[in-house]
């Protein structure tokens, strides 16, 4: 991480870190398959103008762990929505620009698709999203406290259609408690997949996260649930694939 990504980033005391020295401190089959990752010279020339100062690497490794510092990087304080495996980050620039009192930041391992959104946020002027590149579990473990997102964002996460891939999908119980735990209450939790399977799975444990209670309609929200159709949508529309839409709030 760049010196001035750094400044962004305050020690939290006290938790329980992970031990430098592991290749990762809780071993987990990643959700996520690696991209190619090379950018066009116009993307590098953005990233290398703008990265340290819009963008961060996940870290897991510090010891103690390294919180996010949301105020000090956006320069002021707002509700923060995390959006986890952001893509190209369509929805991304789209709902930030669409809540401009709400600030995002969007997660991705995948360094391109950050690109295109470094790019956009550069040519739109945005000024309230931020990037994080690694994975988002480790983003959501140890960059944000209990209770402080206002919002969590997954956006057709990897369906891992096979059964024997079942196990790499990102919202199981186990990420469903983090992400219920780091939200503030009446925060949300808004999720979408065009896989009646990985849908099915996900409303069950979502329904099953003690700290959740699912949206109805009328529920007053702290954030907009309009969401643009992204690329990927709309080729799995044309393929026949109904949309669901999956909405949590955490109790209050
Ligand atoms: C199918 S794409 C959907 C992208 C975008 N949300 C959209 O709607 O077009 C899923 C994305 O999630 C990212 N991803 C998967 N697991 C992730 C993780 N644990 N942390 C961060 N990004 C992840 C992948 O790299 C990929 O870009």
């Amino acid at each position: 991480m760049s010196d001035h990504g750094r400044m962004h980033m305050q020690r939290s005391g006290g938790s329980a870190a992970p031990d430098a020295g592991a290749a990762h401190p809780y071993p987990r089959i990643t959700s996520f398959r690696s991209r190619r990752s090379a950018l066009t010279e116009a993307q590098q020339e953005v990233w290398d103008r703008l990265w340290s100062q819009l963008g961060t690497q996940a870290r897991f490794d510090a010891k103690p762990a390294e919180h996010l510092d949301t105020t000090a990087w956006f320069g002021r304080r707002a509700p923060v929505v995390l959006e986890i495996g952001c893509g190209t980050g369509t929805s991304t620039l789209g709902m930030a620009v669409a809540e401009p009192d709400i600030d995002v930041v969007a997660a991705e391992v995948y360094r391109r698709g950050l690109a295109q959104l470094l790019s956009a946020v550069d040519r739109e002027g945005v000024s309230n999203i931020r990037l994080v590149r690694g994975d988002a579990v480790d983003v959501l473990e140890h960059m944000f406290a209990a209770g402080e997102l206002t919002g969590v964002r997954v956006f057709f996460p990897d369906p891992w259609p096979k059964s024997r891939h079942h196990k790499r999908r990102l919202l199981q119980p186990t990420t469903i408690a983090l992400i219920a735990d780091r939200l503030r209450p009446g925060g949300v939790l808004h999720a979408a997949t065009d896989h009646a399977g990985y849908a099915e799975q996900i409303a069950e444990a979502g329904d099953a996260e003690p700290l959740l209670q699912r949206v109805r309609p009328g529920d007053e929200l702290p954030i907009s649930v309009q969401r643009p159709t992204t690329k990927y949508e709309t080729k799995a529309r044309h393929a026949g694939s109904a949309v669901s839409e999956l909405l949590w709030m955490r109790r209050r």
